[in-house]
């Protein structure tokens, strides 16, 4: 019989280690155990001079061969996280906690996500893209695609693709676009970073962004080193007059989103569009048009760009990531053609070019008219979402007001003079609801609203949605 010792009285077994590798690769069960185990130790949860179990039992334990264990023990002796001694249970060693103690630990798991249902703003219904039209797309594609076009190639993009987008933007978004000024980029957040570089390079540091208007943007253009200064938006859009009368050296940019705000969903009125074109012709510098959703309006036609008006001061962009998906990161810029050069070198510079199967892709969902296809259906689809979350809003939440135009992915929802924003979308956190409030958009104070997204959420969803919202502004 083993005399019990106080030494042996403090030893662990794998389950108080927390010591689980059943999800470990065969090949990985060592290093597995090791990284348990020093994160163990780092992170206090084994303290020091507690004794581990012998090899013998933890691989017992743990379902490992012994060697496992020795092998991990030797290799954390080595590196200071154990004393070893022959004859005696490994020790863990004193060891100087980080001084950022809490980052050191392994990161937690990331809590289950418990949200009902989720209004923040930012992507279209994803279950709807059109897997199958994507498939057929890139096969052909794939197929057609000339060995050379597998290599580095033209910054802008594929001709072909540009002069679909060209073409597309001509069509539907009134835009004057010429294929050789187009540049096919990753996405919108890409376009502005090509737009920082251009503007800094013309000894523009400053731009003026949408009060309120999306952060996301206003980050990227900030990342790349312009300022940032607030626009006022009223129910015309964005007001360029309060630029005119800023005091200090003029602000030669504006990003705005003409054809729906975002996040208020204004249309830019025909007077504050003139008004706009003129201060840019004033100052000698530009707009930048973030088209971003403008394909979906269900009242009548969407208003045509700002760029079709003045092709020489706007800088164009938009993405399908609205259309089809985020994750598929491509999008467009037509810049100026005085631009045009400046603006292939900035790509050029950032990652060569777009991916092309990508590209070739879409440009082949662009003559098979399966694009345009597919955004029929989603319009539809998405008009259908608005109307069934205006009804409900208009029955369980009378107090409040939809604000902007029928359009986009996303309305907004003006709450009652002196509701507490923020109290309402805590109050709506706790029941599972997931909500962004107006102010999260906003540099000057305003009143309170939020910013409801309905594109990817069904009849079901946007009933219990609404049902939980009434609960939260009560
Ligand atoms: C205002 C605005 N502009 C542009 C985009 C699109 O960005 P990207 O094309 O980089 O996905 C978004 C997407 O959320 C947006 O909200």
């Amino acid at each position: 019989v083993k005399k019990s010792t106080g030494r042996e009285s403090q030893q662990t077994s794998s389950r108080e280690l927390l010591l689980d590798l059943a999800g470990a690769p065969k090949g990985q069960l060592g290093s597995t155990l090791q990284w348990h185990l020093r994160h163990a130790i780092r992170s206090g949860r084994l303290r020091a001079q507690a004794s581990l179990p012998s090899t013998r039992a933890l691989a017992a334990d743990l379902g490992v061969s012994r060697s496992v264990v020795v092998q991990a023990y030797e290799q954390l002796a080595a590196e200071g996280y154990l004393i070893t001694r022959q004859g005696a249970a490994a020790r863990v060693a004193a060891i100087q906690p980080p001084a950022d103690a809490g980052q050191a630990r392994p990161p937690a798991p990331p809590p289950p996500d418990r949200a009902v249902v989720d209004f923040r703003p930012g992507t279209a219904d994803l279950g709807s893209f059109p897997r199958a039209d994507w498939e057929r797309a890139y096969r052909r594609a794939l197929v057609a695609l000339p060995n050379r076009e597998l290599g580095y190639g033209d910054s802008r993009g594929l001709a072909r693709l540009r002069e679909g987008l060209a073409d597309y933007l001509g069509r539907v978004r009134g835009a004057v676009v010429d294929p050789e000024h187009l540049i096919v980029v990753n996405g919108f957040a890409q376009a502005l970073v090509v737009v920082a570089r251009l503007f800094r390079a013309l000894g523009i540091a400053e731009v003026g962004v949408e009060d309120p208007g999306s952060f996301h943007t206003e980050a990227q253009l900030a990342a790349h080193d312009l300022a940032t200064v607030g626009v006022p938006v009223d129910r015309h859009g964005v007001d360029a007059a309060a630029l005119t009368s800023r005091p200090g050296p003029p602000v030669r940019a504006v990003l705005a989103t003409p054809a729906h705000q975002f996040p208020t969903g204004v249309v830019l009125s025909a007077e504050r569009r003139r008004q706009l074109l003129a201060w840019v012709e004033r100052v000698d510098g530009y707009l930048i048009e973030d088209d971003y959703d403008a394909e979906y309006r269900y009242d009548h036609q969407p208003v045509a760009t700002v760029q079709g008006l003045a092709p020489g001061r706007v800088l164009l962009g938009g993405s399908i990531s609205k259309t089809l998906a985020p994750a598929l990161r491509l999008g467009w810029l037509a810049v100026p053609p005085p631009l045009a050069q400046e603006a292939a070198r900035r790509k050029r510079e950032l990652d060569l070019m777009s991916p092309v199967l990508e590209q070739a892709t879409l440009a082949e969902l662009l003559a098979s008219g399966a694009y345009e296809r597919h955004i029929r259906r989603n319009r539809a689809r998405y008009r259908r979402r608005r109307d069934q979350l205006q009804e409900l809003l208009a029955g369980l939440l009378p107090q409040t007001r939809v604000a902007g135009a029928a359009a986009g992915l996303h309305l907004l929802l003006d709450l009652p003079a002196g509701a507490d924003e923020a109290a309402v979308i805590a109050r709506a956190a706790r029941r599972g609801l997931r909500l962004t409030g107006l102010g999260s958009y906003r540099h000057a104070p305003g009143p309170p609203g939020l910013v409801l997204a309905y594109a990817h959420l069904d009849q079901q969803q946007l009933r219990r949605g609404v049902g939980l919202l009434a609960e939260a502004i009560g």
